[in-house]
């Protein structure tokens, strides 16, 4: 980066070349190290045998434990040897905060900076430099929308599916789409990268021996059980930290949370107690880990601590497989995690924490011997471990497959319950995920992909997100920028940080920026004033928003315009073409095509800046929007205060986090958007809507 900087065509060359060489000698420094560190690497002394394997198959399956170097070494090894013959390498991950940090290290092991020679690509943001990008790390999801638009993966050489342990349904459908792909393009190379987990299932759907085994370094690891189950794990967590923090050597502590929340929690928790330390005590430095984090705070819990500190690093489950942080030496483990469960019986998915598996529970208490004998706490009891799953349900067979569908049809597979998956889900799922797509018109009578469908998958959102922003954008194209909005900000999470202690609830926030009986609206309206505010951090601090997850929401917003707008285009540029060949014979869906495009051709859209932030927000229009778009997510009210979600006949309560919450009386009929379970189930995010809406959407 730092030469990047230099570079600046307003200082002098003679200034410039003194400033490039300076930086240079800066980086050259790093640069050696990390050279240092790549060879005492445990894959270094593999280096030649796996190369020369993977030469000599057009399909490779590595396993190795986690750290060894296959992420960010295996890749590097075949630019090195020019395997990648002109074009890129893509190399998959589940998750994007595996996919940025791992591209800004292996950037500087191979002295670049992210967006050169080495970049990545995550939904909604990437660094890529179309000319000079050789290694690509990347998402699986995004790996796969690129299917969509070019099915021979042509920019690529290689392709390196990695994690493939974890069994994403993007990495499995990868997996299965490379199969095939492999027929059609001989020269292209494949390899499969896991943990030292289901190697053998992925070699046998490929038909190959071509498996390699990288032995690891792992020390000695103790593994300790709680005696009794603990009623609030986040206590327990706390406490153990401390106790490490007190009674343990040197060494840092990873510990494993669910979620954002949780972590933030937790940190505010360990913030309060190191306020009391006796002066004498050790430092403890607390670092956090998750999805949402901005990179450069993600980049900290790798930094090295100081002779004498301690770092505790709050982790998502990120740190389980896909990133290894140096100098752990204690894992605290309370054996949870969250995942998605769909429910075929009751058409919904939910966001749920459940017990780890066997397996991962094991990889966890690997992190903690990397460099040493290290120590594992388990905060559930040794009963407890017994009863595990020995491995996770791979997420295809626990998920809503509409995603999935939509892709494949989008891809041009026709016949998908014929389609050769590792895992083949179960009938129910593929029924139901069909009618949920023909529901939403995104699959006609015979299952083909109508216009609809094939815009809804150009889209990089849930199928029935896709459909609200077509829906309402066809139901009224005024209301595009609020729906827009709306969108953006389902796609993140936690708006809000009210700290512990603090004299004022997310209701009085909420009410703050009220806006009808819809905690869409009113977030939408928090948003578009927090656009329009001058000085947004006093902005974010008074009303307690979290500032960087706003930000997100509205570069999420900026993607999805641009995403919309190429529809637009294509559409006029069809209607174009239509006029020209003058057909005659009009099927409904060309029918409805014009209609859409019809005095909202993209030229007057964005004249009129219709997909701009307004000020004005017009309430009744986006809630006609809302019970149109998201009418599978409507819910009606009970006798007894309950609300029974219509396609589902599930019953729930409306969240106590909700504006409607307190309303009284209940709004008789609401469109949620989200279900989530805990000891009871809540819906999440209300809007009322009227009855002569619920009655039109529930014929
Ligand atoms: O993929 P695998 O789990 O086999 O290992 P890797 O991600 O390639 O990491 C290899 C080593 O690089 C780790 O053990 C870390 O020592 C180091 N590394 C690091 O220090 N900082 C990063 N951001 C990534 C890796
Ligand atoms: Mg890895």
């Amino acid at each position: 980066m730092e030469i990047e900087k230099s570079q600046s065509p307003n200082k002098s060359t003679v200034q410039q070349q003194i400033l490039v060489e300076k930086n240079k000698n800066g980086n050259l420094g790093l640069f050696n190290k990390l050279q240092k560190e790549r060879k005492n690497l445990p894959i270094f002394k593999h280096r030649q045998g796996l190369l020369d394997k993977i030469k000599s198959n057009q399909i490779s399956v590595i396993a190795g434990e986690t750290g060894c170097g296959k992420t960010t070494q295996i890749p590097q090894y075949l630019i090195e040897e020019g395997l990648n013959k002109n074009r890129m390498i893509a190399v998959t991950q589940p998750r994007r905060v595996a996919a940025i940090t791992i591209a800004q290290r292996v950037a500087q092991e191979m002295n670049t900076t992210v967006g050169n020679k080495v970049g990545y690509s995550v939904r909604f943001e990437e660094a890529v430099d179309k000319n000079n990008t050789k290694l690509l790390y990347m998402t699986d999801g995004m790996l796969l929308r690129e299917t969509i638009v070019d099915p021979n993966l042509s920019r690529f050489s290689i392709i390196v599916i990695d994690e493939a342990h974890e069994r994403t349904i993007n990495s499995d459908l990868l997996i299965s789409l490379l199969k095939q792909l492999s027929e059609r393009r001989k020269d292209l190379k494949i390899i499969i990268m896991s943990a030292t987990i289901e190697t053998e299932k992925f070699a046998n759907f490929f038909e190959t021996e071509n498996i390699i085994y990288l032995e690891g370094r792992c020390h000695p690891i103790e593994v300790f059980y709680s005696k009794k189950p603990h009623a609030d794990y986040l206590d327990a967590a706390l406490n153990t930290i401390l106790q490490i923090h007190f009674e343990e050597q040197d060494g840092d502590i990873l510990c494993f949370l669910v979620g954002q929340e949780d972590i933030e929690d937790m940190q505010q928790m360990l913030e309060e107690k190191i306020e009391l330390f006796p002066k004498e005590a050790k430092k403890l430095n607390i670092c956090t880990l998750y999805a949402a984090l901005p990179s450069h705070l993600q980049l900290l819990a790798f930094e090295k601590s100081q002779e004498g500190e301690r770092k505790v690093v709050l982790s998502t489950n990120i740190a389980e497989t896909s990133v290894t942080i140096d100098g752990i030496k204690y894992v605290v483990d309370p054996g949870l995690v969250k995942t998605r469960k769909y429910n075929p019986n009751k058409l919904i998915e939910m966001l749920l924490v459940v017990p780890v598996s066997k397996s991962s529970a094991m990889q966890r208490a690997g992190r903690a011997g990397r460099q040493s004998a290290g120590k594992c706490f388990r905060l559930y009891t040794k009963y407890t471990h017994d009863t595990l799953a020995e491995f996770m349900l791979p997420e295809i067979l626990r998920s809503n497959l509409s995603t999935v569908i939509l892709q494949m049809k989008a891809i041009g597979i026709k016949d998908v319950k014929g389609f050769q998956f590792i895992d083949r889900p179960h009938e129910d799922q593929f029924i139901e995920s069909i009618e949920n797509l023909q529901q939403m018109n995104a699959l006609d009578a015979n299952e083909n992909i109508t216009l609809h469908g094939k815009e809804m998958a150009e889209l990089p959102l849930e199928p029935i997100y896709a459909h609200f922003m077509l829906v309402a954008f066809a139901t009224n194209p005024n209301s595009i920028s609020v729906v827009l909005s709306a969108i953006s900000l389902m796609q993140v999470e936690n708006l809000f940080f009210i700290p512990k202690g603090a004299k004022i609830s997310l209701l009085d926030v909420l009410l703050r920026f009220q806006l009808g009986n819809s905690d869409q609206l009113t977030k939408v309206n928090m948003l578009h004033q927090y656009y329009l505010a001058k000085n947004k951090k006093s902005f974010c601090k008074e009303n307690f928003i979290n500032q960087k997850n706003i930000k997100k929401a509205l570069e999420v917003r900026q993607q999805l315009e641009n995403y919309f707008l190429d529809i637009l285009k294509k559409r006029s540029k069809k209607n174009q073409k239509q006029n020209q060949a003058n057909i005659q014979q009009q099927s409904e869906e060309q029918q409805i095509q014009e209609e859409l495009a019809k005095g909202n051709t993209l030229k007057k859209l964005q004249e009129e800046h219709k997909t701009a932030i307004q000020q004005e927000i017009n309430t009744e229009e986006f809630i006609s929007c809302i019970a149109k778009g998201l009418s599978v997510k409507a819910a009606k009210l009970n006798n007894d205060g309950t609300y029974t979600i219509i396609r589902s006949n599930i019953q729930a309560y409306i969240h106590p986090e909700s504006l409607l919450f307190y309303s009284k009386p209940k709004p008789d009929y609401i469109i949620f958007n989200e279900v989530v379970s805990t000891i009871k189930t809540y819906l999440r995010d209300i809007t009322e809507i009227s009855f002569s809406d619920f009655k039109e959407i529930s014929k």
